[in-house]
């Protein structure tokens, strides 16, 4: 299943192995994955879709090196994220992954600008750099017009462009959106997806996408469909 997904000639972003991963509360335990094994193949869209609470948010933690996996193994460009030190993980957070909300997470009192400024300033460019990419990142979503506007003077798919701007800024290998449709009606939403495929290629970037919308298949190169913390079937985009 893992080699049908990989891009010919190139190896995957991320290889995941026999993930599980078992919340605690008490005596009780959840298991929410229960041993996903697949690839993130290179400059692709790849989607995770399933209903609400089949592990989708768990697996995107995961793989962003915001949680750890009970057992099983994640590999970003071969390195194992599990076995991060925080250091590592917070260097990857920053600069090599970008990460996008379904509820977009923008600072309320920042305009779109400030809030790509902020992901630059946190990776650590200086401000001659940062400026000529908030604008560049700004214009590849179709905000150059509005990049002085803050959240509340913007629509929600205005709203999720910047989040996404914000995620690319850094120049991530891998962007890993969660839901990221999930607030906006579906023409909206579709926009966003096919934004996320443009900017795919413009800017050679890997896409990783949940949902629980089967309209998003269409524009994934592979879905990877999980049911109850498993996948239960796997789905490659046939036109070329
Ligand atoms: N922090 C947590 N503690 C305990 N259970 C959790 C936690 N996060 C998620 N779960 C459980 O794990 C399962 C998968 O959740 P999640 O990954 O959020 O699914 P999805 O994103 O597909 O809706 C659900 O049963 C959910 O209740
Ligand atoms: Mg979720």
């Amino acid at each position: 299943m893992a080699e049908a997904a990989a891009s010919p000639g190139m190896t995957p972003v991320i290889t995941a192995r026999d993930v599980v991963k078992t919340y605690r509360r008490g005596s009780t335990a959840v298991e929410a994955l229960k041993g996903l094994s697949f690839d993130v193949p290179r400059q692709r869209m790849t989607l995770l879709k399933g209903r609400s609470g089949s592990g989708k948010t768990t697996m995107l933690n995961l793989m962003a090196g915001l949680d750890r996996p009970t057992s099983g193994s994640i590999r970003f460009e071969g390195r194992d994220v599990g076995a991060m030190s925080d250091a590592e993980l917070t260097r990857l957070r920053r600069r090599e992954i970008g990460l996008v909300f379904q509820t977009f997470a923008l600072l309320p009192t920042y305009s779109a600008y400030e809030n790509v400024d902020l992901a630059l300033r946190i990776a650590g460019l200086g401000a001659r750099q940062r400026d000529r990419r908030v604008r560049e990142v700004l214009s590849l979503v179709g905000l150059a017009k509005r990049m002085h506007h803050r959240p509340f003077e913007l629509s929600g798919g205005e709203q999720q462009r910047v989040s996404i701007a914000r995620a690319l800024a850094p120049h991530p290998s891998l962007i890993f959106a969660d839901e990221p449709t999930g607030e906006l009606d579906s023409t909206t939403g579709l926009g966003i997806v096919r934004l996320f495929r443009r900017l795919m290629e413009e800017e050679s970037v890997t896409v990783c996408i949940t949902t629980h919308d089967a309209a998003v298949m269409a524009f994934a190169d592979v879905t990877y469909e999980i049911v109850d913390g498993r996948i239960v079937g796997e789905v490659q985009r046939t036109d070329g």
